[in-house]
């Protein structure tokens, strides 16, 4: 099939490149980079440089494919630009995507949403990806569309590095002992791949995506035990003692408020329960597996 990759060579769509590419796929990336063209080669793909905010270039670029791939980025260090409002960024490129879908014809499209994009708000600033969802599912019933809906990526945890370097302890305005699911982009892109190959795809499909599940206080135990700290503490904080503590970091306002909503929305699992509604088996990196890659950045930094 002829499959279109946004994410360029990220977390996500590097593995999922290389398993298209191995299984016999023609495959087109785009990255804003044009730097980034040797290396797409390199793994056996085309590259095609150009930003998803760009309706024309994507609408040009979609045309003839089988299948898309798509997902919202934003620039490195865009939570921290004040000027970003992230909701309409995101609304944005949706409706780039959604243009450039109807204009090229694509009938065929997998798109990386995220837990919690079944609630319109109370989950702080996962509520793009409700925006995001809604206007794909505008598109014309004829598009078939699958909603990943990955939970937390481990590497969302190399955040506590500082933490544990400056206060010797993960500080969260959540913890405790309530298990909660977390996944590896290597196991959202194999999932990526099966429903990509599936040959009379539904009209509308939510997979949520997971890869282990555990509570704050194992994490702090698991991780704690990798960088030869094994009293390593997760201690909890209130609501506005971490916006304080991101706004001083420098973060965006509506940012960071956002992340304090969506952490709070773990307290109680109110976060969760479509996913336990829905709940996927799970993949195969556990957190022992990432505990290592932790380990290995905790020491360089
Ligand atoms: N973190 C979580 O817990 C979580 C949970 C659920 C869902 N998600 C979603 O996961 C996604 C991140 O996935 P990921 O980790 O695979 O991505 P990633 O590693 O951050 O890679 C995304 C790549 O997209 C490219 N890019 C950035 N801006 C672009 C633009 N304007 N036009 C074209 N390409 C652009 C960049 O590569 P180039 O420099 O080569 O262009 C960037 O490296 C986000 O959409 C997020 O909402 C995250």
């Amino acid at each position: 099939m002829k499959i279109i990759v946004t994410g360029s060579l990220g977390h996500i769509s590097k593995p999922l490149t290389q398993s298209l590419v191995q299984k016999g796929h023609t495959v087109t990336v785009i990255s804003s980079n044009p730097e980034r063209q040797e290396a797409i080669e390199a793994i056996g793909a085309k590259a095609a440089i150009g930003t998803i905010e760009d309706a024309d270039f994507l609408s040009a670029t979609f045309k003839g494919a089988d299948v898309v791939y798509l997902m919202e980025a934003l620039g490195a260090g865009s939570f921290f630009d004040h000027n970003l409002d992230i909701m309409a960024a995101h609304t944005k490129i949706a409706n780039n995507y959604a243009q450039a879908i109807q204009h090229s014809g694509v009938k065929r499209v997998v798109h990386l949403s995220s837990i919690g994009a079944h609630m319109d708000k109370g989950n702080g600033i996962l509520a793009f990806h409700y925006l995001v969802e809604n206007i794909l599912n505008k598109l014309p019933s004829d598009v078939a569309i699958t909603f990943m809906r990955p939970v937390g990526f481990y590497y969302n945890m190399l955040a506590f590095i500082p933490t544990i370097k400056t206060q010797g302890a993960i500080i969260s305005n959540y913890g405790g002992d309530d298990q909660e699911p977390w996944v590896s982009p290597i196991d959202i892109a194999a999932a990526i791949v099966e429903e990509i190959e599936i040959s009379q795809p539904e009209h509308r499909k939510i997979r949520y995506v997971a890869s282990d599940e555990f509570s704050p206080n194992e994490v702090a135990r698991i991780l704690g035990e990798a960088i030869d700290k094994p009293d390593l503490k997760w201690l909890v904080i209130t609501d506005e003692e971490l916006l304080v503590g991101l706004k001083a970091a420098g973060m965006n306002p509506q940012i960071a408020a956002g992340f304090v909503e969506m952490n709070a929305s773990r307290r109680g699992g109110i976060l969760y329960q479509d996913y336990y509604r829905h709940k996927p088996s799970l993949g195969k990196v556990k957190l022992t597996d990432f505990a290592k890659e932790f380990a290995a950045a905790f020491f360089k930094s």
